[in-house]
């Protein structure tokens, strides 16, 4: 059977000039993003995985419209955002949503519980006010909150319980598809399976589609049916989870495995700098077996081991 994709994106890339050290000198760049082309299926959630400044957070905002493309395409649902016109983009924008690492600061602390969810409703302007009461105790609700919250002021709650506010207001305008940006990498580790059994049931409620970021294996593994990994803005490997996990192939994702990496804080990536795997070049994506696809070269014999 064709899946049915989404969000597709075809060697999208994002380019930051840098700031230059003095006037004479050249510009540069840096590339944060560098020819990615991906499929997202609908009603899947999709893995992307790397360490931190890899390229994660730019790519997923380009395919939001948030960040500028510098090459590339992206394809929202059939429609080519790059070449939409202003309104169709505007259209397609609503059925898009985010949630941030940080629920603390995606919240406005001056906002009620009733203001920040509800909020994505009012400013759409078409609803009339007894539906949006209404969606607004529905979605409070579904992500485990009580009524009686929805007059406490945001900044009242834990930070998981920030959490559950902001994937509520997400939802609010039931969009097709939501970023998750490392959404439980700021919380405490014991509310983490709580928010990703949230974000899940809250799928198989509405059937949304997951661009799930995350610098954290572990946790990528529990839910995505699919995933790509980012290294230095390229993508290495990408493809069925399952495939991934049992038989991964690029050097870089087989350290990410053997958790040889600790991702995403500072010191970790000091110390990855002078590893062997940050030399090995990342070609193009080809398919290594069904629904996985590898970066070639990879490391050495093993890919013909795994070809057999
Ligand atoms: N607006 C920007 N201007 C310049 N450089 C940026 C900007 N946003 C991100 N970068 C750089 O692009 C790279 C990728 O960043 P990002 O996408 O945030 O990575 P990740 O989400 O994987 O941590 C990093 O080197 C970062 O410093
Ligand atoms: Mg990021």
């Amino acid at each position: 059977m064709k899946p049915d994709i989404l969000l597709e994106t075809k060697d999208l890339s994002v380019v930051f000039p840098l700031k230059k050290e003095t006037m004479f000198e050249k510009r540069k760049y840096l590339r944060a993003v560098s020819g990615v082309s991906l499929e997202i299926h609908r009603g899947e959630t999709f893995g992307l995985v790397g360490e931190s400044g890899c390229g994660k957070s730019t790519f997923a905002n380009t395919t939001l419209g948030l960040q500028k493309m510098s090459g590339g395409t992206v394809i929202f649902d059939g429609l080519d955002l790059g070449k939409a016109g202003k309104k169709e983009a505007r259209e397609t924008r609503l059925r898009m949503q985010k949630v941030f690492q940080d629920p603390a600061a995606s919240l406005n602390p001056r906002f009620t519980v009733f203001q920040a969810v509800s909020e994505p409703m009012r400013i759409r302007g078409t609803f009339d006010r007894e539906e949006i009461r209404e969606r607004t105790r529905e979605m409070i609700r579904a992500v485990g909150l009580g009524e009686e919250d929805l007059k406490r002021y945001t900044s009242e709650f834990s930070g998981g319980q920030q959490q559950r506010i902001a994937i509520a207001r997400a939802l609010m305008l039931r969009p097709d598809y939501i970023v998750c940006d490392e959404p439980v990498s700021a919380l405490d580790v014991s509310v983490h399976a709580q928010i990703l059994n949230l974000l899940m049931e809250m799928q198989r409620q509405t059937g949304v589609t997951y661009l799930f970021i995350s610098h954290n294996l572990a946790v990528v593994r529990r839910i995505c049916s699919r995933l790509a990994i980012m290294y230095g803005g390229r993508i290495v490997e990408y493809g069925d989870a399952d495939r991934i996990f049992a038989n991964p192939l690029h050097s870089y994702t087989k350290a990410l495995l053997s958790a040889e990496l600790p991702l995403g804080k500072e010191e970790a990536r000091e110390r990855m700098q002078p590893e062997e795997y940050r030399k090995e070049p990342v070609g193009e994506l080809t398919e290594a077996e069904e629904n996985h696809w590898v970066a070639r070269p990879p490391d050495g014999g093993d890919l013909k081991k795994s070809e057999k």
